[in-house]
């Protein structure tokens, strides 16, 4: 089935959101492969936006996702990606809808605290990059709660 990288970034980790946001993809019924929180460096950042290297913000980006501990995790289900994406909300939170990550919690671009893979190869692309040891690949009991 479909997998996507979704991270809490360093912003979100300090507020004290890592619980809601991981609840918001539990209780829809996608399945966890893989968690854990670590510190990035600055080579790792900019891998993982190398796509947004001649940006003008790309600098104060990577800082931003080095300034503290992430939260990297493996989400998995049908069309997971896109889903993933529109619980998420739009990159600016300003735009985001009320009821989407960044619609409810937080305010500004820079500070936007969760990244979510835009298409099906880039999250294959990301799993590789933060999770090169693999994901669970354990059977979820409620399957046949979720999918007929
Ligand atoms: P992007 O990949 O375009 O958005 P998303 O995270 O929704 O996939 O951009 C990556 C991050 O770069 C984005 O989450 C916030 C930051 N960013 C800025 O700081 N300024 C900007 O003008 C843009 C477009 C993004």
């Amino acid at each position: 089935m479909e997998q996507t990288y979704i991270m809490i970034k360093p912003d979100g980790v300090q507020r004290g959101l890592v619980g809601a946001i991981i609840a918001r993809f539990e209780t829809k019924g996608f399945y966890l492969r893989g968690m854990k929180m670590m510190s990035v460096t600055k080579e790792h950042a900019e891998k993982h936006y190398a796509d947004l290297s001649s940006k003008p913000f790309f600098g104060d980006l990577v800082d931003y996702m080095c300034s503290g501990p992430v939260v990297c995790m493996v989400w998995e289900g049908k069309e997971v990606v896109k889903t993933g994406r529109k619980i998420i909300g739009a990159t600016n939170p300003l735009a985001s809808e009320p009821g989407t990550i960044r619609g409810d919690y937080c305010i500004e671009l820079g500070r936007n605290v969760i990244h979510g893979s835009d298409a099906v190869d880039s999250a294959k692309h990301e799993i590789g990059l933060w999770f090169p040891e693999g994901v669970s690949e354990y059977a979820h009991t409620a399957h046949a709660w979720i999918y007929e």
